[in-house]
């Protein structure tokens, strides 16, 4: 089977990607404390550049700087001001030494009510669109998440003693269930309480939410001079752009609120205002859910509708996802493959044949399958490039039968959500990659001035 097709270029805005394989935005903790940048973060990325990787987009980095409660817990990467630049122009200048490597960043105004509580906000409420709590369904979990949530709560047993009956279970028997479970997971793992039962935010008032699209344009502008080739805005898995989007936690009254126009208007002029400070040519584009999989949640052809939106307020390419943490199983890390695909063609018409980045793959005969439909431009690999970082040098050196393959156990995910450093079941090196810098640092452009460096500084007399 040729893969070839996998290998060509393919521009967006101003910006030329090598190939067709990017990596898809991960949170994995690794960041260093207060939301430095850490070596850890750099080595993590770098390696995948060195794998083949035309196009890097970078964990969500949060540019709201009021840390509300949850926003620090997941450790995320910040861009809040510019003590943090300098770390990431590191990273940018590191990727980019590998042939061409690409870097988008992904910026968030925020988790909203998908926060979880910590050290330093314990007291101050998450801000979202209404008060309106978080409240996953755990009859949603896949084979993956079930098995991580029995890992880190044996007492679950009792409770779900098989995951079809458990999902199949009457609103009324799960309402039992309900009762107990707060307890079973504060005395396994406290941190998942909320990210189960998750939290009350507080109503953003107006100045709140212009102030963020504000500083969402500024800290955007910065980006692209600290080396990003691109900038996507977080609006997927209900998190804070799209708890605005969504009508089952929207449920505001002013021009934020009640029609699909005023839920995309936080989205929309966060779209408009950036493009204006940078130029109509950079890469510049949007995460969203193409469906929220949820009663009540935002629909596909809603969706559609705020692709189209965005398009005309500036965004030059789109990158795909489904669901929220209400239905996380089914919806945003699915145990097989392929799942999302499905939206792609609602994105490609509505943006009016714009660049589109499609998730969820783990073999290439599928990726490029997807990719010769026609309706997505480039697959992307999420927990697929955890277990392999050098899944497109395999693929293009005729490889394929060497790739370690993601098993889906959602041990990376899990390990984020309880505040462990985060693993892989397949691949012994994710969250050790700094110790291997041969792994990371060979074959690059510095590596080649390095050692015309060290060549001159042969011979010299000792001191
Ligand atoms: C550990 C982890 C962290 C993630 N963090 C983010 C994130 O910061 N931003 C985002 O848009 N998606 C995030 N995702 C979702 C992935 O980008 C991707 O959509 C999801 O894993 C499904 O694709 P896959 O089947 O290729 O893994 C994360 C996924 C994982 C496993």
């Amino acid at each position: 089977m040729s893969f070839d097709a996998l290998f060509e270029p393919i521009e967006i805005g101003n910006v030329t990607i090598k190939n067709r394989i990017a990596m898809s935005p991960m949170n994995m903790g690794f960041t260093g404390p207060n939301g430095y940048h850490s070596d850890q973060n750099t080595a993590w990325y770098a390696m995948r550049a060195r794998g083949g990787f035309g196009l890097i987009i970078t964990e969500c980095v949060v540019m709201n700087p009021y840390r509300w409660r949850g926003s620090e817990s997941l450790n995320p990467s910040l861009l809040t001001d510019n003590r943090y630049y300098r770390y990431h122009s590191e990273m940018t200048a590191l990727i980019h030494e590998y042939k061409q490597c690409k870097v988008f960043i992904q910026l968030s105004p925020g988790w909203g009510r998908q926060g979880h509580p910590s050290v330093e906000s314990p007291d101050c409420p998450a801000g979202g669109p209404s008060p309106i709590p978080l409240e996953v369904d755990l009859r949603n979990l896949n084979k993956g998440w079930e098995k991580q949530f029995r890992r880190i709560a044996p007492g679950l047993k009792e409770i779900m003693p098989d995951i079809e009956v458990f999902n199949n279970m009457s609103d009324e028997d799960y309402e039992g269930v309900r009762t107990v479970l707060p307890g079973i997971l504060h005395q396994n793992a406290p941190e998942l309480v909320h990210t189960v039962f998750g939290e009350t935010p507080r109503e953003m008032t107006v100045a709140e939410i212009v102030d963020l699209e504000d500083r969402f344009a500024v800290q955007a502008k910065a980006a692209y001079a600290l080396g990003y080739d691109g900038v996507e805005v977080h609006g997927p898995h209900g998190y804070l752009l799209h708890s605005f989007l969504s009508p089952r936690s929207n449920q505001r009254h002013d021009q934020y609120g009640g029609t699909l126009e005023n839920r995309a208007r936080f989205l929309l002029n966060i779209i408009e205002k950036t493009r204006k400070v940078i130029g109509p040519d950079n890469a510049f584009g949007v995460r969203l859910s193409g469906d929220e999989l949820m009663t009540g949640g935002i629909t596909h052809d809603e969706i559609k509708q705020v692709v189209n939106w965005c398009k005309d307020a500036g965004a030059n390419y789109f990158n795909i996802s489904q669901g929220s943490y209400e239905n996380p199983g089914a919806a945003f890390a699915p145990d097989g493959e392929n799942d999302f695909t499905r939206w792609a063609p609602g994105f490609k018409d509505s943006s009016g044949g714009l660049p589109i980045i499609t998730p969820n793959f783990v073999n290439p005969e599928t990726a490029i399958a997807a990719l010769k439909t026609g309706s997505t431009d480039i697959i992307s690999l999420g927990r697929q490039s955890i277990a392999d970082p050098f899944w497109p040098a395999k693929v293009k050196a005729g490889r394929e039968k060497d790739i370690v393959k993601c098993i889906r156990c959602q041990r990376c995910y899990m390990d984020l959500m309880t505040s462990n450093w985060a693993r892989c079941s397949v691949n012994p090196l994710v969250g050790k990659e700094k110790f291997y810098p041969e792994l990371w640092l060979s074959d690059t452009a510095l590596e080649k001035k390095v050692n015309k460096f060290m060549e001159k500084a042969k011979g010299l007399p000792q001191v």
